[in-house]
């Protein structure tokens, strides 16, 4: 279940964002205190406000705390596109549950939002990441560097069409 973060999602949070393995392959700043915790909530509420992201938690039935958050960012030039991230609590890697959560964005995304295409990024080295674009029918538009930490990386685009068809059917490409 998706739902808007709150407050009691923050402990939640740091754990996710101080796992050195997760921040990596996400890319992300690691914070050094929990005060960061207070940071990203506002950051992600004001980023919502100002039309620039939607960033959900995501609950699993019989877990009390928030499993992951997934979000959509919006970019200056193309009102109708937007890059999709995603960060699970390694604990509940490889259940599915990212796969799931992205597919039930993007479905938000299409039908909902009614936007053209959904982007995303992922490093070179992030199978789970590269494993759940290709499930969902992204398609491969380049490899380049990130100039932040020199990482390798691969871009992604889903154009409404495809994407749409695809969840409808449900279809599972490159299963
Ligand atoms: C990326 C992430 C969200 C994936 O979530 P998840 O719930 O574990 O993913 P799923 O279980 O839905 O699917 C992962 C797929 O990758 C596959 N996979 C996982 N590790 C793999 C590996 N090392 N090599 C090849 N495939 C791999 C799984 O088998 C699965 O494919 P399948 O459904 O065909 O079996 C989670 O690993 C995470 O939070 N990672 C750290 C943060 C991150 O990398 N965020 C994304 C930034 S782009």
């Amino acid at each position: 279940m998706l739902r808007a973060p709150s407050e009691r999602d923050i402990p939640a949070w740091f754990a996710r964002a101080t796992d050195v393995e997760s921040a990596s392959l996400a890319g992300d700043h690691i914070p050094s205190d929990i005060g960061a915790g207070e940071r990203w909530l506002a950051r992600s509420r004001q980023r919502f406000a100002d039309g620039r992201a939607i960033q959900w938690s995501i609950d699993q039935a019989g877990v009390s705390d928030a499993i992951g958050t997934i979000t959509l960012s919006f970019g200056t030039t193309d009102a109708k596109a937007a890059a999709l991230g995603f960060v699970l609590a390694r604990a509940h890697w490889g259940h599915g549950m990212g796969s799931e959560a992205a597919r039930e964005v993007l479905r938000y995304a299409f039908e909902t939002l009614a936007l053209e295409q959904v982007t995303a990024e992922a490093a070179a080295r992030n199978f789970a990441s590269l494993r759940i674009l290709a499930k969902l029918g992204f398609k491969h538009i380049e490899s380049f560097i990130d100039v932040s930490d020199g990482e390798r990386c691969e871009r992604f685009a889903l154009d409404a069409d495809i994407g749409s068809s695809l969840l409808t059917s449900n279809a599972t490409p490159g299963c």
